[in-house]
């Protein structure tokens, strides 16, 4: 395996050799743009690009490696780093931007970036082993899965509520709780987790409709919840592969199957990932949380994910931060679907445990999570809420 290296480019100041950086991996300055790319082999893991780079020269360099070199993490350090060149800079492809004399902020930015590089080479590596054996049954619904790289986006509120709203549609829905650490959608639907995700890893290997039917929790008509585990460090029990199994067969029992997850690329949201076949991608109107949705979108980009199958969605889009959506798609470089405005009523409505969609169905927040659901999953040409929804839900699986 080749040697990770970071190079630090910068045009007057010495970088001296050994981890000058303290990322327990070896650094070397390079003196010029033409050096530097000279220098880019697979062993580089980072380049960060000292203040004294004139911006534009920066720029062409992330933008020049965001193609050519998708994992390949660039830092920027800037003397003044504001919100208008974070927002240029990560168009280039920045992951990070970091002031020129805060030490630690440049120490936490190449780790954060060296962890993504880590995630993205083990998401896009080949399998090492054979993929777990899943049973040979119809693949019918589909697999929706609603992420966002930073917490408290509004992840929960729009798994919850688009779940409520496809099933409303006509549509037999699961919705399952991901967030196996801290998984809230037991709490927002007021559901007892009697049964959770625990109880799936005796399955590992051989998991079948019924073993599924004994682990979901029903909510209300066409929809059901498969919930996190309530245990404190019940998540590390759960194999990742076990998500793809428990998806494989989900899909074939309901219409449309919601993945409610954790603010990280973990192994298990990365499983999921590769069982969707469509992402919702929620932001929130910062530049932390956008910047986090750049990446999510460059990871998906990398990982061949077509952008067709993006939906993304702006929470409390009329926060008034000085961002105007304009600027917000030019930065991520793709549309928003669905704006959410921001209301009192949804905590209010979480602290009720009713999903606001059922609240207060006129709520503007819940009639733009319908025009999600309706991107998501059109309503059936002929049916009412009731009928076809239970369709799936009745079928047998047919080996
Ligand atoms: N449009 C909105 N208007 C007002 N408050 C909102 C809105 N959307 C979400 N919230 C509130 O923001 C908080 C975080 O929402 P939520 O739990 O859905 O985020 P999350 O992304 O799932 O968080 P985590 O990463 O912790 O799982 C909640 O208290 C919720 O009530
Ligand atoms: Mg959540």
């Amino acid at each position: 395996m080749t040697q990770q290296r970071v190079l630090v480019l910068t045009h007057s100041v010495e970088v001296p050799a050994g981890d000058f950086l303290g990322l327990g991996i070896p650094t070397t300055g390079v003196t010029s743009t033409p050096l530097l790319l000279a220098a880019l082999d697979d062993g580089v893991v980072l380049v960060v690009i000292a203040p004294d780079v004139p911006l534009a020269e920066a720029l062409d360099v992330a933008s020049g490696q965001r193609v050519a070199r998708p994992d390949l993490g660039v830092v920027l350090m800037r003397t003044k780093p504001d919100a208008g060149l974070l927002k240029t800079a990560m168009r280039a492809g920045v992951r990070e931007v970091v002031g020129a004399d805060d030490d630690a902020g440049l120490l936490e930015a190449c780790q954060r970036s060296l962890e993504l590089t880590a995630q993205l080479s083990v998401a896009s590596a080949p399998a090492a082993s054979p993929a777990p054996l899943v049973p040979a049954v119809p693949v019918a619904g589909q697999v929706v899965t609603v992420f966002a790289a930073k917490g408290g986006c509004g992840k929960t509120t729009v798994a919850t509520n688009l779940a409520v709203s496809v099933a409303e549609a006509g549509r037999s829905v699961c919705l399952i709780d991901l967030d196996l650490a801290f998984g809230d959608v037991a709490i927002a639907l007021q559901l007892d987790p009697k049964r959770t995700l625990s109880d799936a890893v005796a399955m590992a290997g051989h998991v079948d409709e019924t073993g599924i039917r004994s682990l979901i929790t029903p909510y209300r008509p066409h929809l059901d919840a498969l919930l996190a585990p309530v245990e404190p460090g019940a998540a590390e029990a759960i194999p990742a592969s076990l998500v793809g199994e428990l998806l494989a067969v989900l899909r074939t029992m309901y219409d449309v199957v919601v993945v409610d997850t954790p603010p990280a690329f973990t192994d298990h949201v990365l499983a999921a990932f590769d069982a969707s076949d469509r992402f919702v991608l929620v932001a929130s109107l910062d530049v932390p949380a956008l910047k986090n949705l750049k990446l999510t979108l460059e990871m998906l980009d990398l990982l061949n994910f077509d952008p067709a199958r993006r939906e993304i969605v702006l929470n409390r889009s009329d926060s008034k931060v000085g961002l105007t959506l304009g600027e917000v798609q030019d930065a991520l470089g793709a549309k928003v679907s669905v704006q959410i405005p921001s209301s009192r009523a949804v905590p209010s409505a979480i602290n009720r445990g009713v999903p606001i969609v059922l609240d207060a169905p006129g709520h503007a927040v819940s009639a733009a999570i319908r025009s999600l659901a309706a991107r998501i999953a059109p309503k059936p040409a002929s049916s009412t809420s009731h009928g076809k929804g239970r369709r799936l839900l009745r079928r047998r699986v047919t080996a």
